[in-house]
């Protein structure tokens, strides 16, 4: 199993309910949960605590986009140690002198997998991302990252990110569903896992979505790898 739902809920709801809901429903079948920084601030971090107390998937993620110096980010990433989180996703951009250097030290010591952006999904990430991507990759790799964000709307970057990040940091591919990919296609080009999320959360019967969209997956990788 390799699906991350990403919880973003509707604007008019409550953040908490909506995703205690959810969890509930989705059951066993998502290896993670990745909560946005809408909900977080939203229902700031004691609702990020009960949000994330009735999970018990592999990945718990806060989708910081931490992107400051590293004594900001550290100090942000110290304020959710009393949840169940642990992973946090910062931008790779920042460098690693005064910023990455410390905050991987932090997420070191705090026992949390830091996850960095490395090229988006949406087609203007392009225009500067592509520009930089090489620099974006050896930050990932000298930093030692748990993972790497790459667009699963991108396959041939991610297959390009897989050869270069080798197969030890992980890969984590957005971009399904709402933004285009298909199911099935960022893992066949190489990510561990695929983020999903308005495809499930919006769905009428987001339990029945997920195990579609997990079938979908297997299929789609047997049909890849010539099975
Ligand atoms: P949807 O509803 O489009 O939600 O399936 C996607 C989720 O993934 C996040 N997202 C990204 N996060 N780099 C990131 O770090 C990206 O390129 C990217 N694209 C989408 C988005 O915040 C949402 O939670």
């Amino acid at each position: 199993m390799s699906l991350i739902v990403a919880l973003d809920p509707p604007e008019n709801v409550s953040g908490v309910k909506w995703c205690i809901k959810l969890v509930d429903e989705l059951g066993s079948f998502p290896q993670g949960f990745k909560i946005g920084l809408p909900l977080i601030i939203k229902e700031g971090v004691n609702g990020l605590k009960e949000i994330t107390s009735i999970m018990d998937t592999k990945l718990i993620i806060a989708d910081l986009k931490l992107a400051d110096i590293g004594f900001i980010m550290s100090l942000i990433t110290k304020l959710i140690t009393n949840t169940k989180v642990n992973t946090i996703i910062a931008h790779a951009f920042v460098g690693i002198e005064g910023a990455l250097d410390e905050l991987s030290s932090t997420c070191k010591d705090l026992g949390i997998n830091l996850v960095l952006v490395v090229f988006m999904s949406h087609p203007g990430a392009r225009e500067i991302m592509q520009r930089v991507f090489n620099y974006l990759i050896d930050v990932t790799k000298k930093v030692s990252a748990w993972g790497a964000v790459l667009p699963a709307t991108m396959p041939e970057i991610i297959k390009i990110g897989r050869e270069k990040l080798g197969n030890t940091i992980k890969i984590l591919a957005p971009g399904i569903g709402a933004q285009g990919a298909k199911p099935g296609d960022a893992l066949c080009a190489g990510a561990n896992y695929e983020i999903v999320g308005r495809l499930i959360t919006r769905a009428k019967d987001p339990r029945l979505k997920i195990i579609e969209i997990l079938k979908e997956q297997n299929e789609r990788l047997r049909r890849c790898h010539g099975l």
